[in-house]
């Protein structure tokens, strides 16, 4: 297994080879330079700049307020602090409404600093995903509960937990890849839609509240740091500071954690 001091920056093929040698790989939100640098430091594999900072840096009630030139601004703070890892930037709500318009601002996060983009969406954004991944940005799909489109499912609720539901997330999974999707991200979906989807993609496919077989597992750090900004954390949230001695270890030890498929546990797991 190789250590974070082994890679000197992680790439798109740093995470491919990840996944073909079965090894799971680590991803946490930042918002700015110096909690980049210490992840980057404590060897977290992909940094994300999440557009979940509405919630936890501006204290809204959801992401969709979150514009581009807020994003990008958190980008850049993130990217000075950065040594190693690899840069994911959201692209926040409305940002893509068109093709047309995701490849303008998707173009303004690479230029920013980012390494690949993050899109809400199924089917729907298939075009642009093939789109910006031709014009090389490599695009992660994000899929399950989707925050974005919060008012139009009614709630934080666990996708694909109905036999039709979870026939449409594969297809549309597998679509996506065939257009050019670079990574798979799943959000609250019941860990065994996830393996199977892991199982099938050959992309890599990150996971928050999908259980422990994804390729890679993604935490907001304000939760791994248990000062989550939900009055009762969800399920699939632990808090690593409860167990060490400092913002350092508990990064580490989520690291290690992930490595050893300790984390996530079938507690934080939906069925
Ligand atoms: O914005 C964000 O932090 C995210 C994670 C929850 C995956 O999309």
């Amino acid at each position: 297994m190789s250590t974070p001091s082994d890679i000197k920056s992680v790439n798109l093929t740093t995470l491919n080879k990840f996944k073909e040698n079965s090894e799971k790989f680590t991803c946490l939100t930042a918002y700015e330079s110096t909690m980049a640098s210490v992840i980057s430091d404590c060897g977290v594999d992909v940094i994300l700049v999440g557009d979940s900072l509405g919630m936890v840096i501006q204290g809204h009630d959801s992401t969709l307020p979150v514009t581009m030139d807020q994003l990008i601004y958190h980008l850049e703070c993130v990217v000075k602090g950065n040594q190693r890892s690899h840069i994911m930037a959201d692209m926040p709500f409305m940002s893509y409404s068109t093709d047309d318009l995701g490849l303008e601002n998707a173009k303004r996060l690479m230029q920013a600093g980012a390494n690949s983009v993050k899109v809400e969406g199924g089917e729907w954004i298939s075009t642009m995903a093939k789109v910006l991944s031709d014009r090389g940005i490599p695009v992660c799909a994000h899929m399950g509960l989707t925050p974005q489109t919060i008012n139009r499912i009614g709630g934080h609720n666990v996708q694909g937990r109905d036999p039709s539901q979870k026939e449409k997330i594969i297809n549309e999974a597998k679509t996506l890849e065939k257009a050019g999707a670079a990574m798979l991200l799943l959000e609250c979906v019941p860990g065994d839609l996830a393996k199977i989807i892991t199982d099938e993609l050959k992309i890599p496919v990150i996971g928050i509240g999908a259980g422990v077989h994804t390729d890679g597992q993604i935490m907001v750090v304000h939760d791994l740091l248990g000062i989550s900004c939900l009055e009762k954390p969800p399920k699939f949230v632990k808090n690593f500071m409860e167990n060490s001695a400092s913002i350092q270890d508990a990064i580490k030890n989520y690291v290690k954690d992930v490595k050893d498929l300790k984390f996530p546990s079938s507690n934080h797991t939906f069925k």
